[in-house]
């Protein structure tokens, strides 16, 4: 199952893609996590991206589909693959769309999780993530058993750097004005599916197990 996740930022997409990955067993690709790791090991992609990412920014259109189109090459993802936080501008998904097709393959659903604005902002900054194994918490919606500390493997949780309140408006702006469009242009396409993210985590799951099962 070729999948992609859309939504604004804190609707959800990196909780719901972790479970998805691993309920389905195909690797979970985050363009955010894999430019937050540059940052810290200051490569050359890092220290060209850190700058729009603290600013809430996009990063350049050819920037990222570089390393996409690099990452989808790789053998884990001939069974599929699920991609959180790209495309994100429409010269992205059609970049995505070419290169699928290249290998006669394309994007079987977009996943659109939505959540109102006034939620989003409480829960990016709210929002804490393992520095080792990258779970993500919330310290009211799902916190850690002992705080600040990550249940699975027991190092420290961090808060990101976008996740200050300014920069979360920016990049909720950024969303409408860039990535919302997506919505119709995968709706165009027939391959949309709509889940309510406002719900529990446990809800969300349900809902797109049913809307992922006549996909199988
Ligand atoms: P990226 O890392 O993709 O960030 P984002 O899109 O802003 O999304 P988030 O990761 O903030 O939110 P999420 O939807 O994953 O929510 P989460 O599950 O964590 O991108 C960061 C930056 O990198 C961009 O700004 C840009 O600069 C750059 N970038 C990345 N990709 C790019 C691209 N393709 N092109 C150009 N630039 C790119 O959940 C959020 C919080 O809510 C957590 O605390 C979680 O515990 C909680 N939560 C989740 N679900 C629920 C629920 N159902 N109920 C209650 N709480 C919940
Ligand atoms: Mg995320
Ligand atoms: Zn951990």
């Amino acid at each position: 199952m070729n999948l992609i996740l859309l939504g604004a930022p804190g609707a959800g997409k990196g909780t719901q893609a972790k479970f998805i990955a691993e309920k389905y067993d195909i690797p979970h690709i985050s363009t955010g996590d894999m430019l937050r790791s540059a940052v810290i090991n200051e490569t050359e992609l890092g220290i060209k991206a850190k700058e729009y990412m603290d600013g809430g920014e996009l990063v350049p259109d050819e920037v990222v589909v570089g390393i996409v189109k690099e990452r989808l090459l790789e053998k884990d993802c001939e069974k599929g693959f699920i991609l959180d936080g790209f495309p994100r501008t429409v010269v992205q998904a059609n970049v995505l769309k070419e290169a699928l097709a290249q290998a006669e393959k394309r994007v079987d659903v977009a996943l659109n999780i939505e959540v109102s604005e006034e939620e989003l902002v409480k829960r990016l900054t709210g929002r804490r993530s393992c520095k080792n194994c990258g779970k993500i918490y919330h310290v009211f919606f799902t916190p850690p058993k002992s705080k600040g500390l990550c249940d699975v493997c027991g190092k420290e949780l961090y808060q990101r750097d976008d996740d200050t309140v300014e920069t979360v408006k920016n990049r909720l702006k950024v969303y409408r004005d860039q990535t919302a469009p997506l919505i119709g242009y995968y709706r165009n396409k027939g391959t949309l599916k709509t889940v309510d993210g406002k719900k529990s985590v446990a809800d969300v799951e349900r809902s797109v197990i049913l809307l992922l099962k006549d996909v199988e």
